[in-house]
């Protein structure tokens, strides 16, 4: 099969490249990447290396109308696509180009998937959509209310079904995963882990929102990757498929024991104003992809938390420079007071 894949030079969508290269010796891979300030442009050239003959890239936004006719010169058997705006602090303060990308983008592909041969296409989506669990509350499976909370969530949300209106109303082969917290390496040091790590090594204050008592479910992402294969290869069309691997852990919880890791004093922690309308659960349940697709995980939190923080010890150049001024800049400018004055003031809390 050779795939269409798009935001291959972000974290998941590169290792997503890599595992497909390397496990389809025969399978071509064409990666479209608008190169937002979340990619890795040296991962265009790095997975070039890896296969030169089966892999090219095009910079390109999934939103942009001139895709449709470039597409029509490209051949593939199918659309693989992770290109997204994805963090949800972002979203608080930019919503509008969530919805360009994340919805207005999605539309776009699907048109290009129709047009091109009525081609199967893989979205790939997140368990945000279900929006909050309570502590009680069984793991959401694929058919739980859509309950998205952040501007990033509802994006998510609106893209999902408008894929699913098109598998019904144009019998679009289309295909959704749903899966959970990600983590590995190449992540970008503004969602939790790798920003943990990186603030820990440079012996910087960890920013803890609220009480940090919140719940999220996490999985390594080559694990992900595998689960998106599976569906790319083996799923029905027009089904959901939820991936987990039912690791729910307090974010507290996952800080102290990467500070552990690092043999870095918990007095980094550093609690700061919440994230509005913060989700306080997450927890999925993935038994369809695993009866129906035999998939499962392979990779322990533990392990997994090993390897990635292994990776970040090993990788300092590449999160140093990815922290760089352009990074900085942002950060003071906006998102260091992005949840208003209160934000930035320590708070007592009972951990
Ligand atoms: P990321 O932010 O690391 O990378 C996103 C990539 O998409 C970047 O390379 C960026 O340049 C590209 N991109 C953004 N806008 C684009 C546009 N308009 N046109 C073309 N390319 C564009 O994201 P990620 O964490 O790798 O997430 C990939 C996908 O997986 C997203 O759809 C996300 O919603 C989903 N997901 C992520 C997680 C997670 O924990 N990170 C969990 C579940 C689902
Ligand atoms: O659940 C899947 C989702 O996971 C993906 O769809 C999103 O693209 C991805 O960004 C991620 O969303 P989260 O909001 O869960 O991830 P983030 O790393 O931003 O935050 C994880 C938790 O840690 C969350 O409860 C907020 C908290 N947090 C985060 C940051 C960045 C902190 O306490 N402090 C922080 O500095």
């Amino acid at each position: 099969m050779n795939i269409l894949v798009t935001g291959g030079c972000g974290f998941i969508g590169s290792h997503f490249v890599e595992y497909f290269l390397k496990t389809y010796p025969e399978s071509k891979v064409i990666n479209i990447d608008k190169l937002t300030y979340a990619a890795h442009p040296d991962m265009a050239k790095h997975l070039g290396t890896l296969a030169p003959d089966r892999y090219s890239f095009f910079q390109f936004d999934i939103a942009d109308s001139n895709l449709k006719s470039w597409a029509k010169n490209q051949s593939f058997d199918a659309i693989v696509n992770f290109a997204a705006e994805t963090h949800v602090d972002r979203s608080i303060l930019d919503p509008d180009s969530f919805i360009r990308t994340n919805v207005l983008g999605v539309q776009n592909l699907l048109a290009i998937a129709r047009e091109n041969g009525n081609k199967r296409f893989v979205h790939v989506s997140t368990d945000e959509v279900y929006g909050s669990l309570k502590p009680s509350d069984p793991t959401s499976v694929e058919t739980s209310q859509l309950d998205p909370n952040s501007p990033y969530a509802a994006s998510k949300a609106s893209a999902d079904l408008i894929a699913l209106a098109n598998a019904r109303t144009y019998k679009q082969p289309v295909l959704i995963t749903r899966c959970t917290n990600n983590y590995g390496p190449y992540q970008f040091p503004e969602k939790l882990l790798p920003l943990l790590i990186a603030n820990a090594l440079e012996d910087k204050p960890i920013p803890v929102y609220g009480d940090g008592k919140q719940v999220r479910d996490w999985i390594y992402v080559v694990d992900h990757c595998r689960g998106i294969d599976a569906v790319l290869q083996k799923g029905r069309p027009g089904e959901i498929y939820n991936i987990s691997s039912s690791g729910e852990a307090h974010n507290i919880d996952v800080i102290k024991k990467v500070l552990d890791m690092l043999h870095k004093p918990h007095s980094l922690i550093t609690f700061v104003g919440d994230r509005p309308a913060h989700d306080r659960r997450y927890g999925l349940n993935s038994s369809k992809i695993k009866q129906e697709l035999g998939w499962s995980p392979k990779t322990t939190f533990e392990e997994g938390l090993k390897k990635t923080v292994d990776w970040y010890l090993s990788n300092v150049d590449w999160w140093k420079k990815v922290r760089g001024a352009e990074y900085l800049k942002y950060y003071q400018s906006n998102y260091e007071n992005k949840f208003g004055s209160e934000s930035k003031k320590p708070k007592e809390v009972n951990s």
